[in-house]
């Protein structure tokens, strides 16, 4: 049965394809489409997350769309350590040159993501017992990807996911082997690396009390050692019927009065059941698959539609109100087809988060975003 539904899925996204091929206007339906990035210019950077196949620009959809929509990306996977620095003495580069000369190209920022983090560590890393292992690993992958990208790209989420939900520090390799300085070490290293890029801290739910107070204490050690930080990075793993606006807003007042910026780095509004009715994005995370936890397969419900709508324009409303202080918002994916929303925390579900649809449409969601700036614009106007 689920073979069947890919199946039609992948013969209509082909026939999509052909379409968009045969009739340029087709795929151009975005010519008169609204654009994000302009929309939003005089506010903030829009960005999306590309993974490897849009980065070679070998999607002929996502190929048109994202310079139109974006102009910030993110490699959703492709600069991760498993990736990029596969064994000790290899570095793999290719991808990663070809995201810089994609966005170079298209005028975009570049997002770095990531140079220290627990998951999608390579192999050799995994297996590491002794500390000084580590360390070697740790400065060597930091300065030698930090400086080979230095004023090629915009900015670092140097560590990522570094905190527990109660704000504590996260059981890694790193916390481990190195002991509670590797951040402010890492910061160090890739200040010294890369002067000219910024560098970011980047996590999910810090918008939350507890584990916000964590992130704070991150900054400040930073700050008092004299190491520079140019940004937080909320990633912004939320569930439609649940944007936790109001600590958002109390997150971007705390972060900005440190004197730094504050992004929303992998937006996203999952419409499916949590298994364990919550908000933590944390990769490790995995449940089994049942129908129950599946219930969209034939479309979006509306209702469904008008809460994930709302969920967006509620956030994009406070992003405005604080444009001064938030700098970029991307959204984790291009389309809803290709998010990680549909293989995690269970695999093989089909989610909706993003403000494209699976054939690279618009969504309401799309068009509620576009309204919080038109309409305020208007509403200034009078
Ligand atoms: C996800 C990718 O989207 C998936 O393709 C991959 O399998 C796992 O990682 N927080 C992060 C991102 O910082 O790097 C994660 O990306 C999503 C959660």
């Amino acid at each position: 049965m689920l073979h069947k539904v890919t199946f039609a899925i992948a013969v209509s996204a082909i026939s999509l394809l052909v379409a968009d091929c045969s009739n340029s206007k087709k795929t151009t339906s975005s010519s008169e489409m609204p654009s994000l990035k302009e929309t939003f210019q005089k506010d903030f950077a829009i960005g999306a997350a590309l993974n490897g196949q849009q980065i070679q620009e070998k999607e002929p959809n996502a190929a048109v769309l994202v310079p139109q929509q974006f102009n910030a990306i993110t490699p959703e996977n492709i600069m991760k350590a498993e990736i990029i620095h596969p064994e000790w003495d290899k570095y793999n580069f290719d991808l990663a040159d070809k995201i810089v000369a994609y966005g170079q190209k298209h005028k975009m920022e570049i997002n770095g993501h990531t140079l220290i983090w627990h998951s999608q560590l390579p192999a050799f890393v995994r297996r590491m017992k002794d500390a000084d292992s580590v360390r070697h690993f740790f400065t060597d992958h930091i300065t030698t990807i930090a400086g080979r990208y230095d004023g090629k790209i915009t900015s670092w989420d140097v560590v990522n996911e570094a905190l527990e939900e109660d704000g504590s520090l996260r059981k890694s390799i790193f916390l481990e082997k190195l002991g509670e300085d590797y951040i402010v070490e890492a910061f160090r290293l890739a200040q010294k690396a890369a002067p000219n890029t910024k560098l970011y801290y980047n996590d999910y739910n810090i918008e939350q009390p507890k584990k916000r107070a964590g992130a704070i204490a991150i900054i400040k050690k930073l700050q008092a050692a004299g190491v520079r930080i140019d940004g937080v990075g909320i990633q912004g793993h939320w569930r439609a019927s649940n944007v936790p606006l109001k600590d958002i807003e109390e997150s971007i007042v705390e972060f900005s009065k440190l004197g730094i910026e504050v992004m929303f780095t992998e937006l996203d509004l999952g419409v499916l059941p949590n298994p364990w009715d919550s908000d933590a994005a944390d990769v490790n995370m995995k449940a089994e698959y049942s129908a129950k936890m599946n219930p969209y397969i034939n479309g979006l419900p509306d209702s469904m539609q008008v809460k994930q709508s709302k969920g967006y324009e509620d956030l994009f409303n406070l992003f405005l109100k604080y444009k001064g202080q938030v700098s970029r918002i991307t959204l984790w994916g291009v389309n809803d087809g290709q998010s990680w929303l549909n293989g995690w925390p269970i695999r093989g579900r089909t989610n909706y988060p993003l403000l494209f649809d699976r054939e690279f449409k618009p969504k309401p969601a799309f068009y509620r975003v576009i309204e919080t700036k038109t309409k305020s614009a208007g509403k200034k106007a009078f």
